[in-house]
């Protein structure tokens, strides 16, 4: 949209039922603050919206299992996620929730709206029912196979495993969570809303109208919907938490969560203008208003299809753009808080920024590293290594290296004030430098009203990187060695000092106000170490070479950024190891039916099994395979020799606590090469239900090379 009048920006409710990770603050919310941001120094009208999602069977399932009420959850988590947002730097103008009245009441008339405008569709249609509990059972009430993976705890409405968008009637042996039995079906009446009849509008204003301007990503998922022919959907449950529906007869409905969850953004308007004495309806009618959502790539169907048609009928504007980002991985393996795969939010605050003095460079030392690895157009990997190179590397040793020269310098060589720029002195390396800032400023611009922020910050750190070689080039403390007869500074060589550092703090002026929307807690320190207050953080200052004046005095420099230390990498890196299998012991399903008698392979006869060549080995040495982190490569004493085994353990097993361990090998397996390592034979393990491995082990420590038959 081209000069909109107002901007409204908005980030994915997150569900208030635990803890959110680094991957959800790289999806929705940090590409969002830096758009945000961004927009606020260029003065524009914008309002940042987002809060808690509080309904839905995510809430009731955590009450279940923290064996609480649905309101002590969402209090708790809701005023967790609150406090790490804004430690986090995320500077909503509002951070609302849905349990709040304005938003039921927001909800309802929606609803209302929709409903007597005969835009749904009441429907009686068989659902689960568990007669012991005598309930209805909606969404993740019910689990059971999922047909396309085959995990067997996959939710009505979702296979965490693979991903796919399920009904409950596409699960294979489905089963009540409540009470482990398999449910009825019973009548019951819900509204649904008819996509069906707004595919030709979808159709046009996603894959025309907004072809050239949306994520390629984003574009293919709806087409895939679109293409295999949209449904109607229920947008009300049974259940007893959640919005109420607001017609006589819907007594103990509630409006589906994917239905109120989305209108939580109009209610967070409301109440944000509410507290402002502002006019809340401009955003949401006026088509002069860009509303953007910020998203994770689960989200695109409900805000790229589902919303906008609600809006459509409700007489609301559309968004013009769903940033929808992809997954960030961690160490190898995809971030899930429930497996303890994850970083939580809550947990990098406490590690690195209660903890240090100054904490805020390791947010934005965060911040740095989940916008330079976003996954803006396919999944990415956090490492706790990839973190330590890329801080230590391009935020200390480029970007904060640099602003600390050029004030350790213009101390030493310039008496601490700004120096004079003598234009007539200025040669080819001095203008290419200048010229640089001018072009970095518009290309952070293009790339940034393209939600490219990866590129974006990229490009601040190489002009950090130019202004570094810059320097380098120009070598002022040489320069300020060259003395007269009298043993002074000569005069020619005091100016091009002075010019030198007059254009480097003009610089580090200009990297203030391009690193603020991605890094705003060190372009405060700037402005501190400046002496300017932060309104010289206007975008429209940029790409100047004014924003000091000449005989101004500057602060003594600070530490933008330390560094981060091996033993911290080490540190976090055990502790995920350690989180994970604790959580993996810990943590069974709801219900768990399966038995493990069922894994049933075909009978063979006595000589299959004679060929088989097992042997009792001791473990002589283990140690991680780099880049591999399920892999340990073992050495292994069999009596009459040793060999090397890579074996798929190390997730479970540190190396120091299996030295010594005796182990069945098979050992006539053909040699396999693993990630360039030879392994020659296979270590026998048993898995229980939950997936955790035990040696098989004799029960006394025998010779090495006693046969097992
Ligand atoms: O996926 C989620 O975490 C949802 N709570 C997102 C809701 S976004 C919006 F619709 F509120
Ligand atoms: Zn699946």
């Amino acid at each position: 949209m081209k000069n909109p009048k107002r901007y409204l920006i908005t980030s994915a409710l997150p569900y208030a039922n635990g803890p959110k990770h680094i991957g959800h603050l790289a999806g929705a919310y940090l590409p969002a603050d830096i758009y945000v941001r961004y927009l606020r120094v260029q003065q524009k009208d914008v309002v940042y919206v987002c809060g808690s999602d509080e309904h839905g069977a995510a809430i009731t399932i955590q009450a279940m299992k923290e064996n609480t009420t649905p309101k002590e959850i969402v209090d708790k988590y809701h005023a967790m996620l609150k406090s790490n947002m804004a430690d986090l730097g995320i500077s909503f103008d509002i951070y609302h929730r849905t349990s709040s009245p304005i938003h039921h009441e927001t909800a309802q008339e929606f609803f209302t709206a929709l409903n007597e405008k005969g835009d749904l569709e009441v429907k009686e249609t068989e659902q689960y029912f568990d007669e012991d509990a005598n309930t209805f059972l909606a969404d993740r009430y019910i689990i059971g196979t999922c047909p396309v993976c085959s995990n067997d705890n996959a939710y009505g409405d979702q296979c965490e495993k693979c991903g796919s968008s399920l009904s409950q009637e596409q699960l294979i042996n489905p089963r009540s969570t409540l009470s482990g039995n398999e449910p009825v079906k019973k009548l019951t009446s819900h509204w649904y809303l008819p996509l069906n009849k707004h595919e030709d509008f979808l159709w046009q204003w996603i894959l025309q109208e907004h072809k050239g301007d949306w994520k390629a990503n984003v574009l293919g998922q709806c087409k895939s919907w679109l293409d295999a022919g949209l449904q109607p959907r229920a947008v009300t449950r049974d259940l007893d938490w959640g919005v109420k529906v607001p017609v006589a007869e819907a007594k103990g409905k509630v409006l589906y969560v994917w239905f109120d969850a989305p209108i939580g953004y109009i209610s967070a308007t409301r109440q944000w203008a509410l507290d402002n004495d502002k006019d809340w309806k401009p955003y949401w009618y006026e088509k002069d208003t860009k509303l953007v959502h910020f998203i994770g790539k689960d989200n695109i169907v409900f805000h790229c299809i589902i919303f906008p048609a609600m809006l459509k009928l409700h007489g609301n504007i559309l968004p013009d753009n769903v940033p929808s980002n992809e997954f960030m991985n961690l160490e190898g393996d995809k971030m899930s808080t429930s497996r303890g795969w994850s970083i939580e939010m809550e947990d990098y605050i406490n590690d690195f920024v209660k903890k240090d003095n100054g904490g805020e460079q390791m947010v934005d030392a965060l911040r740095y590293y989940l916008t330079a690895i976003a996954p803006e157009t396919k999944d990415s990997e956090f490492t706790w290594k990839g973190f330590q190179e890329a801080v230590n590397s391009d935020i200390v040793g480029k970007f904060g290296n640099f602003v600390n020269r050029t004030f350790v310098l213009m101390h030493k060589l310039c008496g601490g004030k700004v120096p004079v720029l003598h234009m007539d002195l200025l040669d080819d390396t001095d203008k290419n430098i200048i010229k640089e800032i001018e072009g970095c400023k518009t290309k952070i611009e293009q790339l940034i009203e393209q939600y490219k922020f990866r590129d974006a910050l990229f490009e601040v750190i190489m002009l950090s990187d130019a202004a570094n070689k810059y320097m380098q080039k120009k070598e002022p403390w040489i320069i300020a060695k060259q003395t007269g007869e009298n043993g002074n500074l000569t005069a020619e060589a005091q100016m091009l000092v002075d010019n030198c550092l007059h254009i480097c703090l003009q610089l580090t002026a200009n990297l203030a106000i391009f690193i603020n929307p991605f890094l705003p807690f060190t372009a405060k320190k700037m402005c501190y170490m400046m002496k300017v207050v932060d309104k010289m953080l206007d975008w429209e200052n940029a790409g100047k070479l004014k924003l000091l004046s000449v005989g101004y005095s500057l602060r003594e420099p600070q530490l933008l950024f330390r560094k981060i230390e091996d033993t911290e990498v080490a540190e976090q890196v055990e502790k995920l190891k350690i989180k994970s299998e604790k959580l993996k012991v810990e943590e069974k399903p709801i219900t768990d039916n399966r038995q493990l008698t069922t894994d049933k392979k075909p009978e063979i006869v006595f000589d299959d099994f004679a060929k088989l060549d097992l042997k009792v080995g001791t473990i002589l040495s283990a140690a991680k395979v780099e880049k591999a982190d399920k892999l340990l490569r073992l050495e292994v004493d069999l009596g009459f020799e040793k060999r090397i085994i890579v074996s798929g353990i190390a997730l479970h097993f540190t190396p120091e606590e299996i030295i010594d361990k005796q182990v069945v090998v098979v050992t006539n397996l053909a040699p396999r090469k693993m990630r360039g390592i030879e392994s020659n034979g296979m270590i026998l393990m048993a898995e229980d239900n939950n997936g955790k491995l035990y040696f098989i082990k004799p029960e006394e420590n025998i010779n090495p090379g006693a046969s097992v038959n």
